[in-house]
């Protein structure tokens, strides 16, 4: 007898038309019957396009009449009126066409290296021949620039859109080349929204394998509302062994889980110290990122130590990857994005 947990298995087979994310972790599925040889599904989509629920319903059968013992199988494909689709949350979110993959960094609190994995991680990637975008919408602290010895501002293209530089083999936008230095920003939730999607949608990435998006630090409403407006395929937690053990990741998770973004796994940073002599010093405990990992069913993507290059490479605008690969610090970010290219497909 077939059950529902494998009806859903199966559904995790159909992709959203135009995404990379499949059905369920859009959470489109509200309800799943089955008994004696039949199988009925619900779905409910969040757009009122036609065509997109056609695909679903036909992909969706055909999927769940390749399992055995069923008989009879319906899915229903419910769809909101225009008017409604129009309050829906997605419909801000601003399509990027011609990049394959979009994963976003973020952390529960601000400090833990965040930024400092983001641009690792986007060398490492470009390093294993991957075509890399980096997009800083850390609003609040933008230091992409920095940490990629990028200085100036994007040029403009004859279609009136941002020109990514490249640094390392990385292109890369940041929400800093249009603020101003000196000027602190005070945002408000409705500024943030509306300067953040007028950016994301005009910037000329051109073809990408990643995006990835350093987030700003925390899990509030800024944090939120980018995950809705940058259409992610999911979402990597940076956290420090001592972070994880009071519970912030659970913050994290609990933020991509409000907007059904996958979580693709967490990345311990700042796990322990080599001193010179060779000896392994703790600082901040160890082994917290993995087993909060484990604790909520998600992938240990790696751990990263504490390397004073790692921190002289931000500094100067050269990244460790970049700067120099064979040493153990790049190496570490370089096993983080394996694994990381692995979750993704
Ligand atoms: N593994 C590491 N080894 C050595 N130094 C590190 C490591 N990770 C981060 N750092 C250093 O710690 C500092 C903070 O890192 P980073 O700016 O990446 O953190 P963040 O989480 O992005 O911070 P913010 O919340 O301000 O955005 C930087 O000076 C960085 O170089
Ligand atoms: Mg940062």
């Amino acid at each position: 007898m077939i059950n529902e947990e494998q009806i859903k298995e199966a559904l995790k087979a159909v992709k959203y038309p135009g995404y990379s994310r499949d059905i369920i972790s859009f959470g489109l599925v509200k309800d799943i019957a089955v008994g004696n040889g039949a199988v009925t599904v619900v779905m409910q989509l969040t757009t009122a396009n036609a065509d997109a629920a056609q695909q679903i319903r036909t992909d969706s059968e055909a999927i769940l009449r390749t399992l055995p013992g069923l008989n009879h199988v319906f899915v229903e494909v419910r769809q909101p009126t225009p008017q409604q689709a129009a309050a829906s949350p997605w419909k801000n979110q601003t399509k990027m066409p011609g990049i394959k993959r979009i994963v976003a960094v973020a952390s529960g609190k601000g400090g833990v290296g965040k930024s400092t994995t983001s641009v690792n991680l986007a060398c490492a990637l470009a390093h294993l021949g991957a075509s890399v975008g980096l997009l800083d919408c850390d609003i609040y602290g933008p230091s992409i620039p920095l940490m990629m010895g990028v200085k100036g501002r994007p040029n403009i293209d004859a279609n009136e859109k941002l020109v990514p530089p490249v640094s390392h083999g990385v292109k890369l936008m940041s929400i800093g080349f249009l603020l101003d230095d000196d000027q602190p920003v005070i945002w408000r939730g409705p500024m943030i929204q509306k300067t953040i999607q007028q950016f994301v949608s005009s910037v000329a990435w051109g073809d990408l394998d990643y995006l990835l998006v350093d987030l700003p630090p925390g899990t509030g409403d800024a944090q939120l509302s980018l995950c809705q407006i940058v259409p992610l395929d999911g979402g990597v937690i940076v956290t420090t062994p001592q972070e994880a053990s009071l519970g912030i990741v659970r913050k994290g998770i609990a933020m991509f889980e409000k907007v059904n973004v996958p979580i693709l796994g967490i990345v311990e940073n700042m796990s322990y110290y080599i001193t010179p002599t060779g000896q392994r010093v703790e600082i901040f405990g160890h082994g917290g990122g993995k087993a909060e990992a484990e604790r909520q069913k998600t992938t240990f993507l790696g751990e990263v130590p504490l390397f004073t290059e790692i921190r002289e490479g931000g500094d100067k605008g050269v990244p460790v990857v970049a700067g120099d690969p064979k040493q153990p610090a790049a190496q570490a970010f370089l096993k983080v994005a394996e694994m990381l290219r692995a979750k993704l497909g």
